[in-house]
């Protein structure tokens, strides 16, 4: 595992977003298990709506962010597991079986059905981020955990492919590379935030994570302990905060610091009351102020909060997942605004709650409490490599781990032989 590990078995995790960049180090010590020794964020800059739009100011940030971290244990570190830095996710599913002959599943079988399942996958330019086997049925026998050893006639696989566009994938890589990084495993982000906040039990039965971002929305299905829907919708809380600059007059930071302090998406008398002081710019550059109820700020929020989660709900059920969505888990800066959860709630009628990290081995307390929500992402990628890419079975592993390049070369082996 030389090329997911650093020196001494060190973890690397950096979650480029468009507010901020984080970097965690940490070493694994067991499944699950990796206790956090460094940790480091920047400003992000560079960044539009979770893409690069100037590499100079990108690496920048990763540079500061990632020497940050490096500052606790004085080490470089040359290798990171990082979310993917793109505005577009997609999940495509494929579904391939394979004749058992009515004796027993083997390793070998697995491995069969997952490289003809892959060879099904549409060849695109898109970049293949994860291919996650979701669902193996023995002909009538569905949700099968684990079908070696099992006997029957018929094998069926259901993969869960995440893909994005190839062009910002490859100004991220350069990102990195000016970095003096190499990046051994990319992740979606909203996949990285569920493996952060979302209970066994959650993740089993059936829970969308929403990360509400700064330049998007990212959205993750998990069901039967797998990833089984992932898209991004490209709102984010950026959106909100030029909004107000907008219909206020003021600048993005008068909007951003009036949001997160006065923002609600609950209406209240009390708020027709209550006065906020907006500083506006004039033509001429000259500031003054002016005073409004504090409701004309939640007015401007509310209707793009619920046209964000009527847009959720749409999406999922469009996909077909609504209805075994049973819990929704808000992660991201977002998720921070007041009265978020209710408003959710009333749109989805789902229960809703706020996600926090369900496990942080954090001994020394490098991660604040209050930057939780900013190192969701990163928090997410520990997990993800420690569990998936450490220790998850053949079986069930997410098969891009070993590099798009493997898919490929199955593709083209099929497709030639
Ligand atoms: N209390 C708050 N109320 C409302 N919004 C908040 C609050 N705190 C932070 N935010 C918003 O959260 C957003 C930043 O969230 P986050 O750090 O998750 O984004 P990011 O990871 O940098 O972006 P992305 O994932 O979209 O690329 C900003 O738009 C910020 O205004
Ligand atoms: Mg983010």
């Amino acid at each position: 595992m030389a090329h997911i590990l650093n020196d001494n078995n060190l973890i690397a995790v950096l979650d480029i977003g468009t507010s901020k960049t984080c970097c965690i180090l940490a070493y694994p010590e067991s499944e699950d298990k990796a206790v956090i020794v460094g940790a480091g964020s920047y400003q992000s800059n560079g960044i539009k709506k979770s893409e690069i739009i100037s590499l100079s100011l990108a690496v920048d940030s990763v540079r500061h962010a990632v020497a940050s971290a490096e500052n606790f244990i004085k080490e470089r570190i040359k290798t990171v597991v990082a979310t993917a830095c793109v505005s577009t996710l997609s999940s495509t599913f494929i579904q391939d079986s394979l004749d058992i002959g009515g004796r027993e599943v083997t390793q070998s079988d697995i491995n069969r059905i997952m490289k003809t399942a892959q060879s099904k996958i549409p060849v695109t330019e898109d970049e293949i981020l994860h291919c996650i086997p979701i669902d193996y049925s023995l002909d009538t026998r569905h949700s099968i955990t684990d079908p070696r050893g099992l006997t029957g006639k018929t094998l069926y696989l259901s993969l869960n492919t995440v893909m994005t566009p190839p062009y910002p994938v490859r100004d991220m890589n350069a990102v990195l590379e000016q970095s003096h990084l190499s990046c051994s495993k990319k992740v979606a982000s909203p996949y990285a935030c569920g493996l952060a906040c979302l209970t066994p039990e959650e993740k089993k039965q059936g829970t969308v994570v929403v990360d509400l971002g700064a330049g998007t929305t990212g959205i993750g299905v998990f069901y039967e302990d797998q990833l089984i829907y992932c898209t991004n919708i490209p709102f984010g809380g950026n959106q909100i905060t030029q909004e107000i600059a907008s219909t206020f007059k003021t600048s993005l930071n008068s909007a951003e610091r009036i949001k997160t302090l006065n923002g609600s998406t609950l209406p209240s008398l009390t708020y027709e009351q209550e006065e906020i002081e907006i500083p506006l710019i004039g033509e001429d550059e000259t500031v003054s102020v002016i005073r409004i109820p504090k409701a004309k700020i939640v007015y401007t929020i509310v209707p793009l909060i619920e046209e964000l989660f009527e847009r959720i709900r749409f999406l999922l059920e469009r996909a077909g997942f609504y209805e075994i969505c049973l819990n929704f888990v808000l992660t991201g800066g977002g998720s921070q605004l007041h009265g978020i959860n209710e408003k959710a709630s009333s749109i989805l009628q789902r229960n809703v709650r706020t996600g926090y990290p369900v496990k942080l081995f954090d001994k020394n307390n490098i991660i604040p409490e209050h930057a939780y929500q900013s190192y969701m992402g990163c928090i997410g990628l520990l997990s993800y490599t420690s569990r998936i890419l450490l220790n998850t079975p053949a079986h069930q592993r997410d098969v891009t781990t070993t590099g798009n390049k493997i898919i490929r070369f199955f593709r083209w082996f099929l497709d030639n032989s």
